[in-house]
């Protein structure tokens, strides 16, 4: 199994180019099953997740191609590939695949619009929390379909299709936000969604979505309208940029101090985290190419956050803003109100010798004057990388095990870091 492993101290100083975001490029992918026809998307991370989801799509029929790459592009451009469901032959999601990456869960809404019956794997627990898909099934509910749960799997049954209706979301949700949006697209009538989730990624999929001929008007609000049609059509679509490898790096470079441009960010993405980043002690300049990040001399001050959907505090950057403000002068409170087992990576921050304390969803995070590495343990996606931005602060040696769960989500990170001075590398074994 891959290590990481990061000799701390090193300044960053450099350009990053920022990848497709994987929380936009999955329910992208999953849209294709909405038409017969071809989906291209453009500015795909190469992650784990989305090869993944690619076997998952295939399963169903899709034909997914890879476009080779262009004269003057290198690895650090995204993909584009053509996603084509001219035949779903199978509306089965299997455990065995949905178990592995839990957002295959939402195929559950174009096969039941466009099939009118769809078979789904539960996605089971999570290492950051119980993650139910209660308010998935009851948007589809809303809709018209019939469904039972039937050893452990989610069937779905709408012989005349589904019928556009009010749907208020009593938690907001960016899962049930994707999947009440896309069935909603081929749905008769009018779809109101209410309380939904406002992230960019959101947005995202609705003007992917608008561009294969949807009617969607309000996504990015907490209202959204979508007057359902009969069929929707092709459409050639641009992956925005990630905005939690964005702030990852952001974080990053505070950490470790210099100065680095993350190249194609959307600052407009990410107002809250910069601007905490900002109270910590970074200068911030957004561009219209993307966002540089320096250390000013003065030390790092300690922040009290709240995680909320967004506009909020991404949960994402979370374990990543931990491991900053364990380097702060005093104390933050980082309260977590999204996940409710969201700290595994303060056990692995305090091998380094962080000073944190957890009470309840609330911890205490008092600054120290130095991290000594050590070697630790990747545990979830966000909290494997917290460890990577640890280490790059910290004296000595740090080793991160199991990275497999960073490759899920940040596409060539030590590539990136090492690019900007950073002592990282990967051992395989
Ligand atoms: C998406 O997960 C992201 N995943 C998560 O990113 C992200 O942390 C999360 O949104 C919040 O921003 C992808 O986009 C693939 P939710 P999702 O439904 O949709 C509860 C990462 O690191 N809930 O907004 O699963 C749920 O348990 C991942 O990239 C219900 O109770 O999150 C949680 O407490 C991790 N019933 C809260 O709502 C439901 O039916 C928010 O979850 C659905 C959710």
């Amino acid at each position: 199994m891959d290590r990481i492993r990061i000799r701390g101290g090193n300044c960053l100083n450099g350009t990053i180019a920022i990848s497709g975001a994987k929380n936009a490029a999955l329910p992208l992918m999953i849209a294709s099953l909405l038409t017969e026809e071809t989906l291209t998307l453009d500015n795909l991370p190469r992650l784990a997740d989305v090869a993944m989801l690619k076997r998952i799509l295939g399963n169903h029929g899709v034909d997914c191609m890879v476009h080779g790459k262009r004269a003057g592009q290198n690895g650090m451009h995204g993909e584009t590939i053509d996603l084509t469901a001219g035949a779903i032959v199978d509306t089965t999601a299997p455990y065995e695949m949905v178990s592995k990456m839990r957002a295959s869960f939402w195929v559950i809404a174009p096969l039941i619009a466009r099939m009118h019956q769809a078979r789904v794997s539960l996605p089971g627990g999570c290492a950051i929390g119980t993650r139910p898909v209660d308010l998935l099934i009851d948007a589809l509910k809303a809709l018209g379909a019939d469904i039972d749960i039937d050893s452990g799997y989610v069937v779905a049954r709408a012989p005349k299709g589904l019928t556009g209706a009010r749907i208020a979301f009593p938690k907001i949700s960016v899962g049930a936000t994707h999947v009440a949006v896309m069935a909603a697209a081929l749905a008769r009538g009018e779809t109101v969604i209410e309380n939904a989730a406002r992230e960019p990624e959101i947005v995202d999929l609705a003007l992917c979505l608008t561009g294969m001929g949807a009617r969607i008007a309000g996504a990015g609000t907490a209202t959204i309208h979508i007057d359902g049609v009969e069929s929707l059509g092709g459409a050639r679509h641009r992956v925005m940029a990630d905005r939690i490898e964005t702030g990852t790096y952001a974080i990053a470079a505070t950490m470790a101090g210099g100065e680095v441009f993350l190249e194609g960010a959307s600052p407009a993405t990410l107002g809250t985290p910069l601007s905490v980043l900002n109270k910590v002690g970074a200068e911030i300049t957004a561009t219209n190419s993307g966002i540089r990040v320096r250390r000013n001399g003065n030390g790092l001050a300690a922040v009290d956050v709240t995680t909320e959907p967004f506009p909020g505090f991404p949960t994402d950057l979370q374990a990543q803003l931990m491991a900053l403000v364990s380097r702060a002068n005093g104390t933050s409170h980082i309260r977590e109100t999204i996940f409710e087992n969201r700290f595994m990576h303060v056990q692995e921050l305090a091998r380094l010798g962080a000073d944190i304390h957890l009470d309840g969803q609330v911890a205490t995070v008092t600054g120290v004057d130095r991290l000594k590495g050590a070697e630790v343990m990747a545990t979830d996606l966000r909290a494997s990388v917290s460890l990577v931005i640890a280490g790059l602060a910290a004296e000595g040696e740090t080793v991160v095990n199991r990275v497999y769960h960073l490759d899920r989500g940040f596409e060539r990170i030590e590539e990136k870091l090492r690019g900007c001075g950073a002592a990282i590398e990967r051992l395989t074994t």
